[in-house]
């Protein structure tokens, strides 16, 4: 079967936001998987404290023994970058000759592990723009909004500013240059120091670019660190008037992106342990890739720094749109703050002016002026305020000459872009559309001149219309904006903030604060301001938070280690929805809510752990204790209630997907596919039983109480709902809150290997030949040029384990996921392959030829076509993994992924599958 577009499944169409990728998305030449780079590993090995033998050995003869020991096992290498932190992290990033030796390396002693490289993509904001000067029509009056939502306004009246606390920022460097961030760089300035890992042409987009490192950490064309930097620590007293969160706070900044393009791990984990050297309080990343695994490298090394006492703030992603389980690397380290974005309450958009009459401006729904000259006149559509279709069809012919007008139109019924087109066909070409009820919000008007203003504000024009008024409009270019109070989405938490749990059921985000239309600074040569959004503005506003903690109480680890609790203890529950406040969001997207550093840093008692992690039905940790003290000088009463959140419905049901998508149903159940955010809620809730619901706590006394939960019922289990929700401790003049995740399924249950037809039309997954064909029966492949086979797939959920076997053609394998041409067969008797842990089990019985491919802890695709979606397997070589040559002979693939939280050495916790017959006939 040839691949064509063509075979895409046309139902996609439909109400399901599945996107069916274009087949010309799969690059046949392209190895790999997700965002692993070829032949590169870190590699951690022993401390010397775990050697008794060396214990008193220098790290260094640590980094030497590592290197005999592969020089021993005749493993070619080259050194990239050497670890040496002791406690937290020592080993190597080194580029393998052979990709297959990292096998070799598994088996050495001494070692603690190796894992590949991965690739962290470009920060990219959610969306910028760049200011021009203090008049830049986008700019609106009150950009301290973001201050007053979390409390910091308050402390910094009170001169709390984060005074001698140092701030380690991971970004793509920093302009210091810029007046308001000091203006310079080295002791004394703002930017106290860093360092330069990369340098400007730095991007791993363009392949073999190696870092040319220096010490000085400038940007002056990519900008993000330099916004980052501003929030954080922007110098009031500005044009804007704006200011950082802790703006007396000194930044050291560790530029490990170039002008342009991707970064990996190994350059993240060397800043991170340059930057606890340097002596930095705070270390900061508005960074990651897909991963929602708990084990990546950087996740465990952030992990480990912050259980140091250290504050780590990381950025959750901004994936929101992808649904659950979704949380990006580093994000996911289990000890860090992950952090999640709030939109803020104030948007800036436009005003017209209105001529003619008295009348105050009306505000429209765009960023920018709408680019018109000049004070044109109206002219409505219709005079009746309540007609549902207005302009929907065609204009009536006395219809004058509407281009010297603009022109209102009421929402409703079609769409505004065909409402504009009947609007152009009688010469209009300016527009404002009034809203019917169904909110004020951004909406889609092609190319055309128009923007959508508030219901009251169209009554009022085409009342004005109808009685023969006067009546005239003007757009300012400049001057136009305003601080528009967002009752839409103001509050609530971002629509691109990535969701969690972790695949191992932790709850990241831990908070949210404030990242959407964040006005910060920019690199002098690019504008010196930027308006910019994403989880990557909320992160170092965490990171200034924390640096107002460490200003008041010092900068000692127990400060540290208690961070993410107070904050979470003392934050604020965010709404699904401002109109109707309930149900609260999960805690799935908002961790514990919106931080309040003023409550945070003022809290006179304290709650203790801030998150009851209660995990799935099979490992239910159901029983919890937390503890309350009193840190007050007066006793206080509390009482104890549960304030459940939305229960976030993972999945899209089964049954839907089949009926709807899939009409031939070839496989009886059907593959599960994520609902993209923003996930829907569910109000069935879990419960809980306290042992006490109200107590009085003495000064300096402690009292703790225990929580016994039940899952909530009545749900289906297989679309995986994520129930949470809070329980507030309260007197009459405190509130503090306990926030708990657990899931109403068991995650061995969750599909993890597509097998639907849903994305290429043909069932995953799939064989890909030369040529590019799907293969469904036996093909031979010389493995010469281009004729090699790659396996496509794509991952319904997170894997711990994923490995490619070969196996005989006629191997006794009955996988989990049918192929249409297997019988059962003889047994040849060959190598068997177990995994280094494995002695025993069922595992180790499938007689294999040989490894083909084996990766750890990878991410779920996503149902869009940016890199996510599918994973490609290219096999270009008749070789194993272990280097060995693949004789001539007839085979098939064997695929098998471990479920979440199934045993490595159970067989039967596996999906597998058998590829149709490969036939390797290699000249050489
Ligand atoms: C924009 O219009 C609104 C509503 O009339 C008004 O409250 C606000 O002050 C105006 N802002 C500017 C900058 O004109
Ligand atoms: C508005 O006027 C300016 C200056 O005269 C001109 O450059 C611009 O093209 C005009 N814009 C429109 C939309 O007519
Ligand atoms: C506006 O959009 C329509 C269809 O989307 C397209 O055909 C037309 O060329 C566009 N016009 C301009 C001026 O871009
Ligand atoms: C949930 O249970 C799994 C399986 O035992 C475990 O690996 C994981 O760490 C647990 N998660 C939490 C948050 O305790
Ligand atoms: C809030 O609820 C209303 C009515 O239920 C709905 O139309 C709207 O889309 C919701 N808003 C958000 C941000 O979910
Ligand atoms: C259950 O939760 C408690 C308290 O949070 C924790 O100490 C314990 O390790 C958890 N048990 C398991 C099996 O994860
Ligand atoms: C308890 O109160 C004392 C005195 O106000 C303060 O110094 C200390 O930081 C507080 N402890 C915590 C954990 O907040």
């Amino acid at each position: 079967m040839k691949l064509l577009t063509s075979f895409l499944v046309p139902a996609l169409t439909a109400a399901h936001a599945l996107a069916a990728f274009p087949f010309s998305s799969v690059k046949k030449e392209t190895a790999g998987f997700g965002n692993i780079v070829p032949n590169r590993f870190i590699i951690e090995v022993d401390e010397p404290a775990d050697i008794p033998s060396r214990r008193s050995l220098d790290p260094r003869t640590v980094h030497e023994t590592l290197y005999d020991s592969l020089r021993k096992r005749g493993v070619g290498f080259k050194v990239d970058r050497e670890f040496n932190s002791e406690g937290l992290f020592i080993g190597a990033a080194v580029t393998l000759q052979d990709a297959q030796d990292a096998m070799t390396v598994l088996r050495m002693s001494g070692l603690k592990a190796i894992r590949p490289v991965v690739k962290i993509p470009a920060p990219k904001p959610v969306s910028i723009h760049i200011v021009t000067d203090v008049n830049d029509p986008a700019i609106p009056a009150d950009t301290e909004s973001t201050h007053v939502m979390t409390g910091v306004d308050k402390l910094h009246a009170q001169g709390i500013l984060g005074k001698g606390v140092k701030v380690g920022i991971l970004d793509t460097g920093v302009d210091y240059t810029n007046p308001v961030l000091g203006g310079g760089f080295g002791p004394g300035f703002k930017v106290i120091g860093g360092f330069d890992f990369v340098g400007d042409a730095y991007t791993l987009d363009e392949g073999s670019n190696t870092p040319v490192p220096d010490d000085d950490p400038l940007d002056q064309c990519n900008g993000h660190g330099t916004h980052v930097s501003g929030i954080l620590g922007a110098n009031p007293g500005n044009e804007f008037n704006i200011s950082g969160v802790a703006y007396e706070a000194s930044i050291n900044m560790y530029r490990i992106f170039g002008c342009t393009g991707d970064t990996t791990d190994d350059v993240i984990i060397d800043a991170l342990l340059r930057g606890v050297s340097d002596g930095n309080d705070i270390l900061t990343m508005s960074l990651g890739g897909s991963s929602g695994w708990t084990e990546d490298t950087g996740s465990v090394v952030s992990s480990r720094i912050a259980a140091t006492g250290k504050i780590v703030t990381i950025a959750t992603g901004n994936d929101g749109t992808k649904g659950t389980f979704f949380t990006s690397a580093p994000a996911t380290a289990i000890n860090a703050i992950a952090v999640a974005s709030v939109d803020n309450i104030v948007i800036p958009l436009q005003n017209v002016t209105v001529h003619g009459i008295q009348h105050d401006p009306i505000t429209y729904f765009s960023t920018f002026p709408l680019p018109v000259n000049g004070t044109l006149p109206i002219f409505a559509t219709s005079t009746d305020t309540t007609v549902v279709d207005d302009a929907c069809d065609p204009l009536p012919d006395d219809t004058p000459d509407l281009s010297q007008f603009v022109v209102i139109v009421r929402r409703g019924t079609c769409t505004f872009v065909q409402k504009l087109t009947n609007v152009a066909a009688k010469g209009g070409n300016i527009s404002l559309i009034y809203d019917d009820g169904a909110g004020f919000e951004a909406i889609d008007v092609g190319n055309f001149t128009s923007s959508l203003i508030q219901g009251d504000d169209g009554v009022f024009l085409v009342s004005e219309f109808a009685s023969g008024a006067n009546i005239s409009l003007s757009f300012p270019q400049v001057g136009g904006s305003t601080g528009f109070p967002d009752s839409t989405t103001g509050g609530l938490v971002s629509s691109f903030s990535s969701y969690g749990p972790s695949n191992d059921m932790f709850f990241k985000p831990a908070v949210a604060a404030p990242g959407g239309n964040i006005l910060s600074t920019f690199p002098v040569p690019l504008g010196s301001f930027a308006l910019e959004s994403g989880t990557s503005m909320a992160t170092p506003f965490m990171a200034g938070v924390s640096a107002l903690l460490f200003g008041l109480k010092g900068t000692s680890p127990e400060v540290g280690l208690g961070a993410r609790t107070l904050f979470e203890t003392t934050a604020q529950r965010i709404s699904s929805n401002v109109t109707d406040g309930v149900p609260l969001q999960s805690v799935a997207v908002q961790g514990a809510g919106l931080v309040n550093a003023f409550n945070a840093l003022t809290a006179e008692t304290i709650v203790s752990p801030g998150e009851l992690l209660l995990n799935d039905t099979a490992h239910f940790n159901g029983t919890q204790k937390f503890t309350v003290k009193n840190n007050g000088t007066a006793a206080k009463k509390f009482t104890v209630s549960h304030i459940p959140a939305g229960t976030a419905l993972s999945l899209q049901p089964v049954c839907i997907t089949l009926c709807e998508v899939s009409m031939t149903q070839k496989w009886p159940q059907g593959t599960p596919f994520p609902e993209d955010g923003p996930v829907p809620l569910s109000t069935q809730f879990a419960t809980v039983k306290f042992s006490e619901t109200s107590f009085t706590v003495h000064p300096g006394q402690t009292q703790e109480i225990t929580a016994h939960f039940t899952p909530p019922t009545g749900l289906d289990p297989s679309v995986l709902p994520i129930f949470s929700g809070f329980i507030e401790i309260a007197s009459t003049t405190e509130s503090y809150q306990v926030t708990y995740l657990g899931l109403a399924a068991s995650l061995i249950n969750a599909q993890v290997v597509d097998t639907s037809d849903v994305f290429f039309g043909v069932d995953l997954p799939v064989i890909i030949d030369a040529s590019g064909n799907f293969q469904n029966t036996t093909t031979n492949y010389t493995f010469v040029g281009a004729d090699f086979p790659s396996l496509l797939l794509r991952l319904t959920f997170g894997t711990p384990e994923l490995r490619i076997d070969l196996v005989d053609a006629d191997i006794n394998f009955k996988p989990t996921i049918p192929t249409r041409d297997i019988d059962t067969r003889h047994v040849f008797e060959r190598e068997t392959f177990s995994f280094p842990q494995a002695s025993g089990g069922s595992f180790a019985q499938v007689k294999i030829a040989g490894p083909l491919f084996e990766a750890d802890f990878l991410p779920r695709n996503s149902d869009v076509d940016d890199g996510t979606g599918f994973e490609e397997v290219t096999f270009s070589g008749a070789f194993f993994s272990n280097g060995t040559t693949i004789p001539n002979g007839s085979y098939r693939f064997l695929l098998r992924a471990l479920k979440v939280t199934g045993d490595p050495v159970n067989e039967a916790d596996f999906e597998s599958w058998l590829s149709p017959i490969i036939g390797v006939d290699s000249p050489a």
